[in-house]
């Protein structure tokens, strides 16, 4: 399947005409193959799988034709294009213009709506019989239904935490809880088309292991575009919206090579080798291409202190050689303006173009933004104290 999630969420941003655009440029079959593949990626139907099944037609429509598509969840997990065939109830309809559907998966959360939709439910023919029989109908059945519209109003659910947890990265776990502190930070851009780098795929040499948090990523960021770079061939974890790059992060073409592809991103995060070198490299070669606003977290810092496994060191706890000695200079540089003597500290490439730094256990975000606010005091103590006419300050 070509993955159109691209154009579709650029068009989306833009207004119905564009999207109505890419939808006859590139087909209503392909289109309605990449948007059930993201419905079906965030109903998690699988969840629902019981002794009973159900069944539902997903139907997309350009006003004169239709593509549908039949997805039955039942003991053998969920099937794409046949019935379970189960229970005797035929499945619901739900039909929807393309168009409204691709503006609420990937537009602005405003342009979300149902007013094209109809849901189709079995005929009372079928249904009544069973309330007077005393037939019950088994749970499932409105569940499916029920979250396949909770998927087109964009009702997902919105913690991060639940989200590592369900799709398998340790960014919530017993060795982490980093997803609080990204959801503090990052969860005003949940409904903007965000691009996000993460070093680090997960499951090493196993090119069918890991992405879990790429995953998370795909469906915190509904309308974001995925990349995960990571040493090893991770080409099989691919899908719409995820894309992987082979590439080691100590090599600073590799990644130039990657950003000028991919960037400018929103978010990069780095959970590759945890070794500083590596992480030093990586951070000096991709901040440039974070955009004005993103954010650059680094995760594991406990790689900066192991020698075992990470080569870290606890000897001087400001090296800057290593990654948390590294990032700390980055706090002085935040008050680059208000050194007096000319010696204090050599001027770094980040101290105009790093706004925050937040510290977090084994977590640092670094938010890129202008740093430029002036210090008009320091101006005046540097060049002629006196003028003051004061020799203390509160
Ligand atoms: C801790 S796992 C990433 C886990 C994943 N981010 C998650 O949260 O589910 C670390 C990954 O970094 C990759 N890696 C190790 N050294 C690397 C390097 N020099 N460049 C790029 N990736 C590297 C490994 O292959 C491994 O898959």
């Amino acid at each position: 399947m070509i993955d159109h999630a691209r154009d579709l969420i650029e068009a989306a941003d833009r207004g119905p005409t564009d999207v109505a655009a890419v939808v006859r440029h590139v087909g209503l079959r392909a289109t309605a193959a990449t948007l059930i593949d993201e419905i079906l990626f965030r109903a998690h139907l699988g969840d629902l799988v019981s002794e009973s099944d159900a069944s539902v037609v997903i139907t997309l429509t350009d006003g004169s034709r239709e593509t549908s598509v039949l997805v039955s969840v039942g003991p053998k997990g969920v099937l794409i294009g046949r019935s379970a065939d189960v229970t005797d109830l035929p499945p619901v309809r739900i039909v929807q213009d393309v168009c409204d559907t691709a503006l609420a998966l990937y537009g602005p959360r405003e342009r979300v709506s149902s007013a094209s939709r109809e849901v189709r439910w079995p005929s009372p023919r079928v249904m009544v019989p069973r309330l007077a029989s005393n037939l019950a109908v088994p749970r499932i059945f409105h569940a499916v239904v029920q979250r396949v519209l909770q998927v087109l109003d964009r009702e997902e659910p919105v913690r991060l935490a639940d989200l590592a947890v369900r799709h398998g990265t340790d960014k919530w776990s017993f060795l982490h809880q980093y997803t609080p502190h990204y959801q503090r930070h990052l969860g005003h851009l949940r409904d903007h088309p965000v691009t996000v780098l993460e070093i680090g795929v997960g499951g090493y040499d196993d090119g069918e292991a890991g992405g879990g948090s790429l995953y998370m990523w795909k469906e915190f960021f509904p309308r974001g575009l995925i990349y995960g770079l990571d040493i090893a061939d991770k080409r099989a974890l691919d899908r719409p919206r995820v894309t992987t790059i082979t590439a080691d992060q100590s090599d600073p073409d590799a990644l130039r090579a990657t950003a000028e592809r991919f960037g400018p991103f929103d978010m990069v995060i780095d959970d590759g080798s945890h070794m500083s070198p590596h992480v030093i490299t990586s951070f000096r070669t991709l901040f440039p291409y974070l955009k004005e606003h993103g954010v650059y977290a680094v995760e594991d810092l406990h790689g900066s202190y192991w020698p075992q496994l990470f080569g870290g060191s606890e000897n001087d706890l400001n090296d800057p050689e290593y990654t948390v000695g590294f990032l700390k200079q980055m706090v002085d540089g935040l008050n680059h303006e208000e050194f007096l003597k000319d010696d204090t500290r050599a001027a770094r490439p980040t101290d105009r173009t790093v706004k925050s730094v937040h510290f977090y256990h084994n977590l640092a975000l670094v938010e890129k933004g202008r740093n430029e606010e002036g210090s008009p005091i320091a101006n005046v103590l540097r060049q002629a104290p006196e003028l003051l006419g004061i020799d203390r300050l509160q």
